[in-house]
């Protein structure tokens, strides 16, 4: 069996002023103190912020990533920003097809799996979510859903690129609720053999993380299941000792 070096990433969502690069510096302590982490630690900041988590980040060893980017690399889309944008400003990652811009903005799979190319285009790792809601879930859908978005949000380009998948389900963003770990390693599982079929030479080794309420108290157990390549932690990143807790349960 391969082993897949784990990958825990901090999605600050619309959250950070320049006063949180304090609690960035606390963690990049922590880092720089403590044990050497298994873990790739990447923090993905509001843009506004994300140059100086990059300079930052980089003397502990974490690393920076957008939380979305534009379909294409330049040009007419006020307020946008592109992939090449991003890693101008030291990202190497990004996020794509968060449940909160698939809701807030409507995004769809196919406007994802662009993104995700534009991301792979730049230079950059795109993290590409998928996730059920609560009522997906209770009827019975949640596999069939996520595998649909999975098909076609993830771009042909994963068979030769580093492309991450993080399962979210919906209903566990934020809400302190869980799946069980079986939930957890049969949604891992089926997004692996479906990676694994398709993409013959990335699919069995590429990362599919966990998120939804991962948190310090719940973090060495749901990170053990298997197919739990590391995780996408939201509020619980924004301390950094709770964020340190997580990266060192893996
Ligand atoms: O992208 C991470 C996220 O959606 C999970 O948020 O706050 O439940 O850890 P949270």
């Amino acid at each position: 069996t391969t082993t897949i070096s784990p990958l825990i990433a901090g999605n600050w969502k619309m959250n950070g002023l320049r006063g949180s690069l304090d609690e960035l510096a606390s963690l990049a302590h922590m880092l720089i103190s403590g044990e050497n982490p298994r873990a790739i630690v990447v923090i993905c900041p509001p843009a506004t912020i994300l140059s100086e988590v990059a300079q930052l980040g980089a003397t502990a060893g974490i690393q920076a990533g957008g939380q979305d980017c534009h379909t294409q690399a330049q040009g007419a889309h006020t307020g946008d920003i592109s992939a090449s944008m991003l890693a101008d400003a030291g990202a190497q990652y990004v996020i794509v097809g968060h449940s909160e811009r698939r809701a807030d903005h409507g995004e769809t799979d196919d406007q994802v799996r662009a993104k995700a190319e534009a991301a792979i285009g730049a230079g950059l790792k795109p993290i590409i979510c998928v996730g059920e809601t609560e009522a997906q879930r209770d009827s019975g859908e949640a596999e069939a859903v996520v595998a649909a978005q999975l098909a076609a949000s993830v771009p042909e380009a994963a068979n030769f690129h580093d492309v991450i998948v993080a399962y979210e389900p919906i209903w566990a963003i934020g809400t302190g609720r869980t799946p069980t770990n079986e939930d957890i390693a049969r949604m891992h599982g089926a997004i692996r053999q479906q990676l694994s079929a398709r993409f013959p030479e990335q699919g069995p080794t590429m990362r599919i993380l966990y998120g939804g309420s991962l948190k310090p108290q719940n973090a060495r157990e749901i990170l053990a299941v298997e197919n739990v390549n590391g995780g996408l932690v939201g509020g619980a990143s924004l301390l950094a000792k709770d964020f340190y807790t997580i990266i060192s349960a893996v």
